[in-house]
């Protein structure tokens, strides 16, 4: 994963328990409190092996843990210099998620390397999105989806409800959604 999201998971450490938390994290995977080039491409045990530390030291799962990243990270980007693309994407939280694609592509011109997710949307009702995503990692990221999906819909000051649907149908896909909102 580019430094750029583990360096999110570290400032979401250090704002939400000080930078002590952070170097109790990277103690407990026998390191020097680390640091990210936004840049680099670390592997992506490092984002697991950071997230399963932060995970013990707090005493929540990681399925929570994952979940306040998601939302975090939608905060956190309109905080910073991808702003700009991320709003040019977002006329409303739906569109957004069916834009993520493309918002994926445009980073590509950023980050050489991108292995970029892939989300699409199957309306169910006025209230009701099925919708997909697709990942080549091995990582458990439907929990972060799930926090990202919420970071989205709180964006826009939505309240919503997010269930991930076991049953996909015969959809291939890595994990299916149904948001309520
Ligand atoms: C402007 C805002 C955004 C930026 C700059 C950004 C950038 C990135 C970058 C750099 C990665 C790492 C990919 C890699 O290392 O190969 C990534 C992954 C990811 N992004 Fe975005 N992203 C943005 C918005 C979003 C939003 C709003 C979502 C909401 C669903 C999202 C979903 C994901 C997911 C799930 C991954 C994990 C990769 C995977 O599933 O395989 N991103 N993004």
């Amino acid at each position: 994963m580019y430094g750029l999201i583990n360096k999110a998971f570290k400032t979401m450490i250090i704002e939400d328990k000080g930078d002590e938390a952070w170097v109790a994290v990277c103690k407990s995977l026998n390191s020097e409190p680390l640091d990210f080039n936004d840049f680099e491409q670390y592997d992506d045990k490092v984002t697991l092996d950071a997230i399963l530390a932060y995970s013990k030291l707090t005493g929540e799962g990681a399925e929570v843990i994952l979940e306040s990243f998601g939302k975090f990270w939608v905060h956190y980007t309109q905080e910073s210099e991808y702003q700009t693309i991320l709003h040019s994407f977002a006329s409303g939280p739906v569109e957004l998620i069916e834009s993520l694609d493309a918002l994926h592509s445009r980073l590509e011109l950023t980050f050489d390397n991108l292995t970029a997710p892939s989300f699409w949307t199957e309306r169910e009702s006025e209230n009701k999105v099925l919708v997909y995503y697709s990942t080549s990692r091995e990582l458990p990221l439907q929990f972060f989806v799930v926090g990202l999906l919420k970071g989205i819909f709180k964006m826009f000051d939505k309240p919503c409800k997010i269930e991930i649907v076991e049953d996909l149908k015969g959809v291939t896909c890595s994990f299916a959604f149904r948001v309520t909102f």
